[in-house]
C-alpha cells in the first residue's frame, strides 16, 4: 500500500468497511492451526543449509594443505568470469565459529559441508596431515555444541593435484582406489560424531564440465568414450566410498550420493506424460544414478553409447551398486520437459523456449514443479524410502540498498514456490526427509567467481562482513513453522 494512503482510506476506496478491514486481513495473515497443518512438512523434517570446502574455506596454503586441481585451474587466464578464486573466499577456515552461529540463528538442524581431500592427504594418498583433519574435528565439535547435525561430503571437486598429475585424476581407477582409502580414513576419524556421509557431489557436473568441455577443473576436452569412462570411474569411486564407510565408520553411519540428477518432468500432468517422464528420468541418469541403484547400465544407454560405452567388469558393477542409505538429490532447474514418443525408449524432451524465466544464472530456470516430480518419480523408480534434497537454492543480484539491507524478494519467490511443491510431495507421501538450502552465504561460484550470489547471508568479500538477506528471515520462518510459507 502506498505511503500516501492510509489503511482506512484504502478500505474506503476499495469499498470495504473500515471496521471490517482489520479483521479479515489479520485473520489471513495468521493462519488457523488447521490451515497451518495442511501446509506443514512432516514432523521431524530435517532443515539444513550447505556449503563446500573450496567455495568457502580459503586458507589454501595453511596447516599443510596440499594443492588441489582448482587452485591451479583458477590461475589460468579467462577461466573464471571475474578473475577471482577460492584462495580467500569466505575465510571460513578461520571464521567457522561465527558462521556456525549464523546457521544456528536460522534454526537449521543440519549443516552440509565438504572435506577438502588435499587438507587431509596433501598428495591424495600416502602421508596424512593431522592438522588438516583437525579443522574438521573442530568444525564438527562446534556444530554439535550448537545442536546442529554435521552432514559430511567426501568430494566436492577439489581433487588433489598430485592425483591429476600422477594418474590423470578420475581417468584412472587408481584415483578411485585412493579415494576409497581416503574415505576409510575420514570415516574412521569422524564418524564417531558424523552420522551421515555423502560420497561425491554432482558427478553429472564435474565429469562433463571438467573432462568433456573444459569449463571446470581439470579443464580437459576428451572424446566421448573417455568422458564415459571417467563417469564410470566416478560411479566406481562412489561405490568404493560406500564400502569404506561401512567397513571403517561407526556402525549405523548412513551413506549415499549427492547428485545433480538430470531433472525430467512430465510436460503436462497426464498418465501418459508421467509415464514417459519416469522412463526419461531413469534413462537420462543411466550413466550414474541408475547404475548405482540398479547395478547395470540400461540397454538404451549402451546402445546409444555404442563404441563409446565405458569398459567395465561385473565386479565393478557390484561395487558401484553397493546399497546406499539414502538418495541425495541436488535440485535446481527443470532440465527436460518430457512427452511420450513412439520412438526410442518411449519419451522425447521438448525444446526449452527462449522466454523461459530464469534466476540470475542463465542455467537456473525457474520450475518449482521440478522438486515435486523428480523426488516422486525417483522414489518410485529406485524404490528408496529416504531422499534428501542435498541442494536447492537460487542466485540473485542482491543489491545492498542504502539502508544496508538486501531485499532479495526474487530468491524468496523462488524458494517459496519450490518449497510449496516440495511440501506437496511430502503430503503425498514422497519420502523426502530433509532439505539443504544452497547456500548459507555467498561464496565462490566456480567459473562465475564471486559474481553469482546464492547465499542467505550476503558477503562483502573485501571486508568479510556477512549481512542476512531478507531470505534469511524467510527461511528462519519456514523452519520455525515447518511450513513452506506460500
Ligand atoms: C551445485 C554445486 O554443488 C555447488 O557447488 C554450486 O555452487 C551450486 N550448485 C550452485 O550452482
Amino acid at each position: 500500500m502506498s505511503n500516501n494512503v492510509s489503511r482506512r482510506q484504502f478500505a474506503k476506496i476499495a469499498g470495504l468497511s473500515a471496521a471490517g478491514i482489520a479483521g479479515p486481513l489479520d485473520a489471513e495473515a495468521k493462519p488457523t492451526s488447521t490451515q497451518r497443518s495442511a501446509s506443514n512438512f512432516p514432523p521431524g523434517f530435517l532443515w539444513g543449509t550447505a556449503t563446500s570446502s573450496y567455495q568457502v574455506e580459503g586458507a589454501v596454503n595453511e596447516d599443510g594443505r596440499g594443492v588441489s586441481i582448482w587452485d591451479n585451474f583458477v590461475r589460468i587466464p579467462g577461466k573464471i568470469e571475474d578473475g577471482s578464486s577460492g584462495e580467500r573466499a569466505n575465510e571460513h577456515y578461520h571464521r567457522y565459529k561465527d558462521d556456525i552461529a549464523r546457521i544456528k540463528e536460522l534454526g537449521c538442524k543440519a549443516y552440509r559441508f565438504s572435506v577438502a581431500w588435499p587438507r587431509v592427504f596433501p598428495d591424495g594418498d600416502g602421508k596424512s596431515n593431522p592438522k588438516g583433519l583437525d579443522f574438521y574435528n573442530r568444525l564438527v565439535d562446534e556444530l554439535l555444541k550448537n545442536g546442529i547435525e554435521p552432514w559430511l561430503t567426501l568430494y566436492h571437486w577439489d581433487l588433489p593435484q598430485s592425483l591429476q598429475d600422477r594418474f590423470g585424476g578420475w581417468r584412472s581407477t587408481e584415483t578411485c582406489k585412493i579415494f576409497g582409502d581416503y574415505a576409510a580414513y575420514v570415516a574412521k576419524h569422524l564418524t564417531d560424531r558424523v552420522r551421515n556421509v555423502f560420497t561425491l557431489n554432482e558427478s553429472g557436473r564435474f565429469v562433463y564440465f571438467g573432462y568433456g568441455i573444459g569449463i571446470d577443473a581439470p579443464g580437459l576436452t576428451l572424446p566421448q568414450a573417455e568422458v564415459n569412462q571417467v563417469r564410470h570411474n566416478s560411479a566406481l569411486a562412489h561405490g568404493l566410498a560406500v564400502q569404506a564407510v561401512r567397513a571403517h565408520g561407526r556402525r549405523g553411519t548412513r551413506v549415499g550420493p549427492a547428485e545433480n540428477i538430470d531433472a525430467c518432468i512430465p510436460a503436462i500432468d497426464t498418465p501418459e506424460h508421467v509415464r514417459a517422464a519416469a522412463i526419461a528420468l531413469r534413462e537420462m541418469n543411466a550413466g550414474y544414478l541408475n547404475v548405482i541403484m540398479e547395478g547395470r547400465y540400461t540397454d538404451a544407454f549402451l546402445k546409444f553409447a555404442g563404441a563409446d560405452a565405458p569398459k567395465y567388469t561385473d565386479a565393478e558393477l557390484k561395487i558401484i551398486s553397493s546399497p546406499v542409505d539414502f538418495l541425495g538429490l541436488n535440485i535446481y532447474a527443470p532440465q527436460h520437459y518430457i512427452v511420450p514418443s513412439d520412438q526410442g525408449a518411449g519419451f522425447a524432451p521438448l525444446p526449452i523456449p527462449k522466454s523461459f524465466p530464469h534466476m540470475n544464472s542463465d542455467w537456473l530456470r525457474v520450475g518449482p514443479e521440478t522438486i515435486y516430480w523428480v523426488p516422486k518419480l525417483a522414489a518410485k523408480i529406485w524404490k528408496t524410502d529416504a531422499i534428501y534434497i542435498s541442494e536447492n537454492g537460487a542466485s540473485g543480484a542482491d543489491q545492498v540498498t542504502p539502508d544496508g539491507k538486501i531485499y532479495d524478494t526474487d530468491r524468496i519467490m523462488y524458494l517459496r514456490n519450490y518449497l510449496a511443491q516440495l511440501q506437496r510431495a511430502t503430503a503425498e507421501g514422497v519420502p523426502v526427509r530433509g532439505y539443504f538450502l544452497w547456500s548459507l552465504m555467498d561464496n565462490f561460484e566456480w567459473v562465475y567467481g564471486l559474481n553469482k550470489r546464492f547465499g542467505l547471508y550476503h558477503v562483502n568479500f573485501d571486508t568479510q562482513v556477512r549481512t542476512p538477506k531478507l531470505s534469511a528471515d524467510f527461511y528462519r520462518n519456514v523452519i520455525a513453522n515447518n511450513a513452506a510459507g506460500a
